[in-house]
């Protein structure tokens, strides 16, 4: 993509434009109170595709659980998902343990680009944003509100995925030397609080004087997705033993604890039919109630069928009724169904 003159003299000219602005506005955050890169790597890692309102909260309660880099490495499954409950995308947790297991086999912190790149659930973005906050490495870190920010500025009109690329090799020629990290939680922070996808308050922005588009026209929006829907039997199994749960395999759930389900409507007849084949031979249908739960890119259309039967064949682990979606995390498209518990 050609640039212009003006464009270098502008982005050379960000930093100084941006860090005075940034000290006097930024949000005080809790990630913001120190430069320890595995409270950054968490706090990163939570920041993906969730809202800092919805992360502050968890940040703060999983940092007090697990204060070190080697807590995390050994914490228990159960535990590590009951600390993420609520903020959904369930493989980040796997991938930031998997990612702390790493860092003390390796005897400590990567402490360049690449290194942090090889890190489990690490990429460029996460990468950047660690390398720079933690190591004042000068290199940028371009999400979603960068790229907003900077095509805005610029007046690009190119496509969000072609954009991210483009600018994170600009950035990276006009990085200072020392705040690097402030750079990029400035160019964050302004996308965050004033230069909002919808309705931006201009009027508050500190690169007003340079900005070609002074309006919400940019970026291009991406064309609207279909959320794929999906039927699912659920089966709430009562036991003597307690709730029969099993351990998602797949998915945007994978690793976390769901009730046994089925990925389609099934009729009375297959409904016996499967739960024979679990293993339960006598059980009552108590009551079967509907529900959807939407997930960013998936619809499930969900039954679920609560069971109270004498068998509890091995194939399943139980639990006492009242620990399911309290000690036992449970994620809510499925939590719903503790309220129906008898
Ligand atoms: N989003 C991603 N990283 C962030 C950070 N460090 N501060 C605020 N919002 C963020």
């Amino acid at each position: 993509m050609n640039y212009s003159i003006e464009e270098q003299r502008v982005l050379c000219a960000l930093p100084d434009l941006l860090l005075p602005w940034y000290a006097k506005n930024k949000r005080d955050l809790p990630w913001r109170a120190d430069t320890d890169p595995y409270r950054i790597l968490v706090s990163e890692i939570m920041l993906q595709q969730t809202r800092v309102e919805a992360v502050k909260e968890h940040y703060v309660r999983f940092l007090a659980s697990l204060p070190t880099v080697n807590a995390l490495a050994s914490c228990p499954k159960e535990k590590l998902m009951k600390l993420w409950e609520g903020l959904g995308y369930y493989s980040r947790a796997l991938n930031l343990q998997k990612a702390a297991q790493q860092i003390v086999a390796a005897g400590g912190f990567p402490k360049t680009y690449e290194g942090l790149l090889s890190l489990a659930g690490v990429g460029t973005y996460t990468a950047g944003a660690v390398a720079s906050i933690a190591f004042s490495i000068p290199v940028p870190a371009v999400d979603g509100n960068v790229v907003r920010v900077l095509s805005r500025l610029f007046g690009n009109r190119e496509n969000q995925d072609v954009l991210r690329k483009y600018y994170t090799d600009r950035l990276t020629g006009v990085y200072p030397k020392e705040n690097c990290g402030d750079f990029t939680q400035s160019l964050m922070e302004l996308g965050a609080t004033v230069c909002l996808p919808r309705s931006p308050k201009c009027i508050l922005c500190p690169l007003f004087a340079h900005c070609l588009t002074k309006s919400d026209a940019l970026p291009m929006r991406k064309p609207k997705y279909e959320r794929k829907k999906v039927d699912l039997t659920v089966f709430v199994l009562l036991t003597p033993k307690g709730v029969a749960l099993t351990t998602r395999d797949n998915g945007v759930l994978k690793g976390m604890k769901q009730f046994p389900n089925e990925e389609r409507f099934l009729s009375v007849q297959e409904l016996t039919e499967r739960l024979n084949s679990f293993g339960f031979e006598n059980f009552t249908v108590l009551s079967e109630r509907p529900h959807r739960h939407i997930f960013t890119h998936l619809e499930w259309n969900m039954k679920a069928f609560f069971i109270k039967t004498n068998d509890a064949p091995l194939s399943f682990s139980y639990y006492p009724a009242e620990t399911i979606g309290k000690e036992i995390a449970l994620p809510s498209a499925f939590r719903w169904c503790v309220e129906f518990f008898d």
